[in-house]
């Protein structure tokens, strides 16, 4: 058997309209604006950032405590803490842009209309890649999660923007705090979305039960990490055998590229890395690594082979 070289693997990915080089992204609000990482990791060798939730306006987010580790995984109630749409144009997309790779805003609105003056706005930079609708921040009072829990919501969302962004792919970030994933996806196929995203975190909450007071100032948030995977990747494998035309970037959870593997097996096209990259900076490229070892390990020259090649007998 001849041995091929890592190089030999093809790696990229088409997530309908949005070419990548590789399926792994960095996971929005967890590599900050992307900038902030950019001395720990090489930012070049990502398929791309999602940047950190942008909204219409600057937003604190919530008091602290904001982050809590859990068994496997942490909970987070940060609240779209960012510098709003205005911001990242003018600071942010242009120190991004430097870096070569796939730059996708990820975008949360306070009503249905923010969306769309938030997406008329990005729309018109130069540089952007994708946007990504998130219609699941657990953490917010308005919006977040109760659009994500409602089809109608999700399909006005997403037409609203694709209008309002013509030229751009729109992924839509599904909330997993729902019932019927498949629905929530369908509804936003319907509003036109090129893809969805699944998912965000779990609504949670931990105790601190010496001092009985809730560990987070916000008493809920969302879970995140290697604790979610499976619940994730049996959402991701729904919706793939559901609706096989519509691109799935799957996420939860994912530490390694044997993780990555799995959500594409299960019937994603791209992966996103989140809370893996808190605990180490460089995560994202040990897991395009790790993907790229498994690839050949398995004789897959190219890694879209994989999306939902799992085998159910
Ligand atoms: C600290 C933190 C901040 C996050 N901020 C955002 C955000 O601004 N927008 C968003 O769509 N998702 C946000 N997420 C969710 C992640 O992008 C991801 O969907 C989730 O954490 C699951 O992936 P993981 O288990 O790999 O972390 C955040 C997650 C964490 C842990």
């Amino acid at each position: 058997m001849t041995v091929r070289s890592a190089s030999a693997i093809d790696l990229s990915v088409d997530v309908g309209p949005l070419r990548l080089r590789n399926p792994v992204l960095a996971a929005s609000g967890t590599l900050g604006y992307g900038v902030e990482f950019s001395e720990f990791f090489d930012l070049t060798r990502l398929g791309g950032i999602v940047a950190k939730g942008l909204t219409r306006h600057p937003q604190r987010g919530n008091p602290a405590p904001r982050l809590v580790e859990t068994a496997s995984g942490m909970l987070n109630a940060v609240g779209l803490d960012n510098a709003g749409v205005d911001a990242f144009l003018a600071e942010k997309l242009p120190a991004l842009r430097r870096f070569g790779t796939a730059i996708i805003a990820n975008i949360s609105g306070h009503t249905v209309d923010e969306y769309a003056e938030m997406a008329v706005l990005l729309a018109a930079a130069t540089g952007l890649a994708a946007i990504e609708v998130n219609v699941s921040c657990p953490n917010i009072r308005e919006g977040g999660i109760a659009f994500g829990a409602s089809a109608e919501r999700i399909t006005e969302i997403t037409r609203l923007v694709r209008q309002a962004a013509p030229r751009h792919p729109v992924l839509v970030k599904l909330s997993p705090n729902v019932t019927d994933i498949v629905a929530m996806a369908a509804a936003a196929q319907e509003g036109g979305a090129h893809a969805v995203c699944i998912a965000n975190t779990w609504l949670g909450m931990a105790i601190d039960a010496e001092r009985r007071r809730p560990a987070l100032a916000n008493v809920t948030g969302g879970l995140s990490g290697p604790a979610i995977k499976p619940l994730a990747l049996r959402m991701v494998w729904q919706v793939h055998r559901a609706l096989p035309e519509l691109p799935i970037i799957g996420l939860g959870g994912i530490m390694s590229g044997v993780d990555a593997a799995e959500y594409l097996l299960a019937g994603a096209t791209a992966v996103a890395v989140g809370t893996a990259s808190l605990v180490d900076p460089s995560a994202a490229g040990r897991v395009i690594d790790g993907l790229e070892r498994y690839c050949l390990r398995h004789g897959v020259r190219a890694a879209r082979d994989l999306t939902g090649a799992l085998e159910i007998t």
